[in-house]
C-alpha cells in the first residue's frame, strides 16, 4: 500500500475538514449548509454544481465536508466510465439505495465537463432523471462554466461558484506545509511559488514539493509555467471542449505559435480520439488547417487565419464524439520543430501532399515529413523514378519538384 507520506504533496495535504479549505469561504459554507440539509428534509435542488477553475478546492471541498457531515462519499471521477448506460446504472444505484449502515451519503460526479462529445448527450439527461429522484446529495464539479454540457444542469441545481485562491491564502498554506515537514523554505521563494500559481493552489503545493526535492527555483517556476500557460493547458482545454467557440477561444489564448499548435495537437490527438471515425475526421480537419497555414507562411495573407482557427475547433476540435474525455500525460512533437517550418507546404506540393495523405492513411503534415521527403531523396538517387512516384499517385510531375 502507499503511505500518505509517499504521494504527491497536493494528495498528502488534501483536506481532511472544513478548517483545512481555505478561501471561497461563502461558497463552502453554503454548500455545508446544503448537505447539512439533507438530513432533515431533501432540498428543493438534489444536485449541486461547483464551478472554478481547477485547484481551487472543488473536489477537495466535497471530501473535507463528507467527513465532517460523516456521510459516506461515493465518487465517480473523469476517468471512470460515465456514459448513459453506466449513469443509468452505477449512479442511479447509489442514488437510489440506502446506505449499509444508515449513514447518509453524498454522490460526487467529478468533472462533468469533460463528459465526452455528442454521443454523450444520453449522459447529460440520465444524469438529470437521476437527480430528480435521488435520495442522496448530488455534487458536481466542473472547471468550464461556459461548458454547454452544464446548460441542462444549472437550472437543478444549487450553484456554487469557486474563485482563484488569493495570493496570501496560497503563502499561508504553503508555509503551514513546510513547517509541517520541516523543510526550509524562504519566505521570499514562497511568495514567488504564489505569485506564479495564479490562484492555483494545487499547482503552488506541487511547485513547492518539485523545489524542495529538485532546487533551482527557477527552473521549477519556469517550467511549472511553461506547462500551466503553454502546450499542456492548451492541449487539455482544448480536447475537453465540446463547443468549437470555446475551442477557438483556447487557440487563441495560447502562448503557443500557429505552427507549434499543429504539431502539439498532432503528435497528440490519438490520445483523445480512440474512435476510428474521430481520428479520422480530427486528422482531416488537422490537414486542412494545415494546407491553410502553409498559404499564410507563403502568401503572407493573414486574413485567412480565420479558416485556421475554424478547422482547427470545428473539425478537429469537435471530432470527438465518442471518447469521453480524459486527462492524459502529452507527448512532446517528437518532430523537430525547425525542420518542419522549414519544409513548410507550398502551393505545388499541395496535390502530391494529399495524394500521399490518402495513399497512406496520414495527416499531410505527416506525409510531408515522411512520405515526401522519402520520395525526395529517392529521387535523387534514381531520377528515372520521377515519373513512376508521379503516375501512381496521378499527379503533375511539378508537384513532386523540390
Ligand atoms: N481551497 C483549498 N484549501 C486547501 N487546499 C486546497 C484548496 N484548493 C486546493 N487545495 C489543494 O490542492 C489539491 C487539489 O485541489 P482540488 O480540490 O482537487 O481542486 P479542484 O477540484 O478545484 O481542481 C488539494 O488536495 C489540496 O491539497
Ligand atoms: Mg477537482
Amino acid at each position: 500500500m502507499t503511505e500518505r507520506g509517499d504521494l504527491p504533496w497536493p494528495e498528502k495535504h488534501r483536506p481532511q475538514s472544513r478548517e483545512d479549505l481555505v478561501g471561497n469561504t461563502d461558497a463552502i459554507d453554503s454548500l455545508k449548509t446544503w448537505m447539512a440539509s439533507w438530513e432533515k428534509r431533501v432540498p428543493k435542488n438534489r444536485a449541486a454544481l461547483l464551478v472554478g477553475p481547477p485547484g481551487t478546492g472543488k473536489t477537495a471541498s466535497v471530501g473535507a465536508l463528507a467527513i465532517d457531515l460523516d456521510l459516506e462519499l461515493v465518487e465517480f471521477n473523469s476517468s471512470d466510465k460515465r456514459n448513459k448506460g453506466a449513469i443509468e446504472t452505477l449512479v442511479w444505484r447509489a442514488a437510489s439505495q440506502q446506505t449499509l449502515d444508515g449513514r447518509g451519503r453524498v454522490i460526487l460526479l467529478d468533472e462533468v465537463d469533460g463528459l465526452s462529445g455528442t454521443s454523450d448527450r444520453g449522459g447529460v439527461s440520465a444524469i438529470l432523471k437521476v437527480i430528480k429522484e435521488s435520495m442522496h446529495p448530488i455534487i458536481m464539479t466542473a472547471n468550464d462554466p461556459e461548458s454547454p454540457r452544464l446548460k441542462d444542469l444549472y437550472s437543478v441545481c444549487e450553484v456554487f461558484v469557486y474563485r482563484p485562491i488569493e495570493h496570501d491564502e496560497i503563502v499561508g498554506v504553503l508555509k503551514m506545509i513546510a513547517s509541517g515537514d520541516s523543510v526550509s523554505v524562504s519566505l521570499e521563494a514562497l511568495e514567488r511559488i504564489a505569485d506564479g500559481a495564479g490562484g492555483d493552489l494545487r499547482a503552488a503545493i506541487s511547485d513547492l514539493e518539485t523545489h524542495v526535492k529538485r532546487g533551482n527555483l527557477d527552473d521549477v517556476l519556469r517550467t511549472s509555467r511553461d506547462i500551466r500557460h503553454g502546450s499542456d493547458a492548451t492541449l487539455r482545454r482544448f480536447f475537453m471542449s465540446v463547443d468549437p467557440a470555446i475551442a477557438r477561444d483556447v487557440l487563441s489564448d495560447s502562448d503557443l505559435d500557429y505552427d507549434s499548435l499543429l504539431l502539439w495537437v498532432e503528435e497528440n490527438i490519438h490520445l483523445h480520439f480512440l474512435d476510428v471515425h474521430e481520428l479520422e475526421n480530427g486528422l482531416d480537419g488537422l490537414s486542412l488547417a494545415d494546407l491553410v497555414l502553409g498559404r499564410i507562411m507563403n502568401s503572407q495573407n493573414w486574413k485567412l487565419l480565420s479558416y485556421f482557427f475554424d478547422f482547427m475547433a470545428s473539425k478537429v476540435a469537435m471530432s470527438r464524439s465518442e471518447t469521453p474525455f480524459r486527462k492524459v500525460e502529452y507527448e512532446r512533437p517528437s518532430w523537430p520543430l525547425l525542420v518542419w517550418q522549414g519544409s513548410r507546404s507550398t502551393d505545388r506540393e499541395a496535390d502530391a501532399l494529399a495524394a500521399l495523405a490518402d495513399r497512406g492513411l496520414v495527416s499531410r503534415s505527416r506525409a510531408r515529413r515522411t512520405h515526401l521527403e522519402t520520395i525526395h531523396r529517392l529521387v535523387k538517387l534514381n531520377p528515372g523514378s520521377f515519373k513512376r512516384f508521379a503516375e501512381w499517385l496521378d499527379v503533375d510531375k511539378k508537384a513532386l519538384k523540390q
